[in-house]
Parts: C-alpha cells; sequence; structure tokens
C-alpha cells in the first residue's frame, strides 16, 4: 500500500510547539542522538540551511563557544543566536563558497548538507541533478573540513546517488547510511554520514 503524505504529522506539530523553524530540525536532533555528531565548542557549516531548523539544532549544540555558518540560495531570516551567520548565496557560485571561507577562515568540524535540488518530475534528470549536487557538497566539504571532521549529506537513492555513494564510502574513514524515523513515510531520503579523511 502507499503511503500519503500528510504535511502536518508528528515533527511537524512539534516543531511548530517548541519554536523550531522546520520538521527538519528533527532529522538533526536524530542523526546527533544516534552518532553524537556535533560537540560544545564545534564550527559547524549547514549547506542549504533555509528555513533554519539545522541552524537552531547545531547552534544549542555547539553552544556559545561554537560557530554555525549557514548557506542557501532562499533568504533565510536571521536568528537571535550570535553564534549563526548566514549567507544568501548559490553554493555553485565562487563568491559564495569564498563568502564562507571568509567568515570561518578556521576549517570545521562538521558539514551538513540537507539541500535538495529544484525537481523537475523526470526520474532520470532529478536524479542526476541530485548526485551533482551531492558532488559539489562533498567537493566543497572536503576543502574546508579538518582532518578528522564529519561529513552528513541527505541523499536521495536512484542510479547516480547509488554510484555517488559508492565512490563516496572510500573517500572517508567510517562511513555509514542512515535512514531517519523522522523523514516523512513519503520520502525515499536517506543520510550518509562520513567521518575522517
Ligand atoms: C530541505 S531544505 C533545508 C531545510 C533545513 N535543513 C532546515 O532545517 O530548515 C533544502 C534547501 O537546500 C537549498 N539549496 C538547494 N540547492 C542549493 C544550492 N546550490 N546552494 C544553496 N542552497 C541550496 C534550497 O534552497 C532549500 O532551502
Amino acid at each position: 500500500m502507499s503511503k500519503t503524505y500528510n504535511r502536518k504529522d508528528r515533527f511537524y506539530t512539534q516543531a511548530k510547539e517548541s519554536g523550531y523553524r522546520s520538521r527538519a530540525s528533527y532529522k538533526l536532533k536524530e542523526i546527533q542522538d544516534k552518532l553524537k555528531i556535533i560537540n560544545a565548542g564545534n564550527r559547524v557549516l549547514d549547506l542549504g540551511c533555509f528555513p533554519g531548523g539545522w541552524l537552531q539544532i547545531a547552534a544549542e549544540l555547539v553552544g556559545e563557544s561554537g560557530l554555525v555558518v549557514g548557506i542557501d540560495r532562499v533568504s533565510t531570516e536571521a536568528l537571535p543566536n550570535p553564534n549563526i551567520k548566514i549567507i544568501l548565496g548559490d553554493l555553485y557560485d565562487a563568491s559564495a563558497r569564498d563568502e564562507i571561507l571568509n567568515i570561518s577562515p578556521e576549517r570545521f568540524d562538521i558539514v551538513l548538507s540537507d539541500m535538495s535540488p529544484s525537481l523537475t518530475g523526470i526520474k532520470d534528470s532529478d536524479d542526476s541533478r541530485s548526485a551533482e549536487l551531492l558532488q559539489l557538497a562533498s567537493g566543497f566539504a572536503r576543502e574546508v573540513l579538518k582532518q578528522n571532521g564529519t561529513f552528513v549529506a541527505k541523499i536521495f537513492p536512484g542510479h547516480d546517488c547509488d554510484l555517488f555513494v559508492k565512490e563516496e564510502r572510500k573517500k572517508w574513514g567510517t562511513f555509514q547510511t542512515l535512514s531517519l524515523k523522522s523523514t516523512r513515510g513519503s520520502s525515499i531520503e536517506k543520510y550518509i554520514v562520513g567521518r575522517g579523511m
């Protein structure tokens, strides 16, 4: 039986009640509960941060001594946390990537990517766009991460995406694929977590 899409599900309601900007907050919480990827004082880069749910969770975890830099091609309304810096830009643009390096010349402990490409509805085209975006995120993550850093990215399994994951697996000291309870029942998304280069 196919699963139905319920926009206002349990995580949506919980996010609203807790003041989180998106139900996606619970995905990062779930990854953190499972793998403890973010610690106090860490520097975190959040690729595709709009509307800001992951920024809020990451900022809570790193605390005042840490830093969370977010980037999205959609404007993200400022958050009150002094440890969050937000950039409006497209990761495909070198100038946007330079801006990240200007804000944080020091390397990051964690790079998160919850980026989703604009979908066309054409399966092959969406799969290749998704894999291309993952290549971009992974390549940039490897440029800006510390040697023992962690890369987390959303994937949508498909032919090109599976090829990407196969290659990516070889690039990290440890590599995991996660399915989350907080992912909508109607979605095929998973997350990959690579640690140590
Ligand atoms: C699912 S949303 C992220 C939700 C976010 N993690 C949260 O907790 O609120 C995916 C975002 O990826 C962004 N995105 C996709 N491609 C991008 C790119 N090339 N550069 C910057 N942002 C991108 C989209 O604009 C979109 O806002």
